[in-house]
């Protein structure tokens, strides 16, 4: 089968992208260097540019059995001043704009949509002091065109932005992903030297929620989502099992045998990274996945525990 993906260079879009590969799919790569996608794939796929798709080349989607859209600059690469949050909004907004418009002309020969979004389009949660807070789950109204903070305006702008295909009938899957874990970056990448050095532990009160997901159930919760045609709309892509911060930074410690108990204090990342700690680091929301569990999707991690333990077991080759 053909697929299409765009911001197929990332994190998730590699893992899927390599998957796909290896199933003997034919993959074509949207991104926005050529070059950039030769570099990390050779020639097994076709690399694209979005300047194609805009010169109204639909051809590209024509024969696609799905095209999946990861693309937007990092949220947590550089800190939030007005004009880096402006581009993580607009590098969302425009190019699913532009893939929605260009499905919705196709209509009846369009592949689904599946597009990328996050939980955060709930919004943050108040911690519990004991315990979670009762789950969101797809079925949480909220008004899509305002928003108690920035990464739930940016998610409502980004699933917004599908309305062109959903208006002519194209399948649009909005994934909503918690955080992805995987051996290869992500969220992980960037928490695990602290904990190599020792350092560890719970940020702030560790009571914030923590929404996560493998990336293996990821991506096998897209290839049964491709099967379930019926499904479309929102799905939330968590594990079953929601946990605190402070579970996680155990788990995590136990998994690297690291110690996991020097708490970060939640003022000194205010400090530092000021509004991006506060949604990023300090809160966050408990998420189930509800349209998932009820289509009896089988998750291989569904535990934080099982998830870590597969991501750090010893490589027998190295
Ligand atoms: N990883 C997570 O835990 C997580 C959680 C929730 C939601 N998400 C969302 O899922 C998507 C994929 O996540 P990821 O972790 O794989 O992200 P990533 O590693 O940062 O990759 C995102 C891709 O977006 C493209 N991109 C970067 N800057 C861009 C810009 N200014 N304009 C247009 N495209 C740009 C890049 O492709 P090219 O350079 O090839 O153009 C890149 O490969 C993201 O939209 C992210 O917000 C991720």
């Amino acid at each position: 089968m053909h697929r299409v993906i765009a911001g197929g260079t990332g994190f998730i879009g590699k893992y899927l992208t390599e998957k796909w590969l290896a199933a003997g799919h034919e993959v074509t790569i949207i991104g926005r260097s050529k070059q950039k996608i030769k570099d990390c794939y050779g020639d097994a796929v076709t690399p694209v540019e979005w300047d194609d798709l805009a010169d109204d080349d639909q051809s590209i989607l024509q024969h696609a059995q799905i095209v999946v859209n990861l693309c937007g600059v990092n949220i947590g690469e550089k800190s939030w001043t007005p004009q880096r949050k402006e581009e993580i909004l607009t590098s969302r907004t425009h190019y699913t704009k532009l893939l929605s418009e260009t499905c919705a002309k196709l209509s009846d020969h369009a592949p689904p949509l599946f597009n990328a979004s996050a939980i955060g389009v709930y919004g943050l949660q108040e911690s519990e002091s004991h315990g979670l807070p009762i789950p969101y789950d797809e079925t949480e109204p909220f008004d899509y065109q305002e928003a108690p903070d920035f990464l739930a305006k940016v998610a409502r702008q980004w699933e917004l932005k599908t309305n062109p295909a959903k208006a002519h009938g194209v399948r649009v899957v909005n994934l909503r992903f918690g955080i992805v874990l995987g051996a290869n970056g992500g969220v992980l990448k960037k928490l695990i030297t602290p904990f190599k050095f020792g350092l560890g532990g719970p940020i702030g009160n560790g009571q914030q929620p923590f929404s996560w997901i493998h990336i293996e159930d990821l991506a096998d919760a897209i290839e049964f989502l491709i099967q379930k045609k019926y499904i479309r709309g929102p799905v939330n892509l968590v594990s079953p099992l929601g946990i605190t911060q402070k579970q996680f930074a155990k788990a995590l410690g136990k998994a690297i045998h690291r110690p996991s108990i020097i708490p970060t204090p939640g003022i000194v990342l205010k400090m530092v990274f000021g509004q991006m700690a506060d949604e990023l680091l300090l809160r966050g929301q408990h998420v189930a996945p509800k349209i998932l569990t009820d289509a009896e999707f089988e998750f291989k991690y569904p535990t934080i525990d099982k998830a870590l333990d597969n991501i750090f077991q010893p490589n027998p080759c190295g």
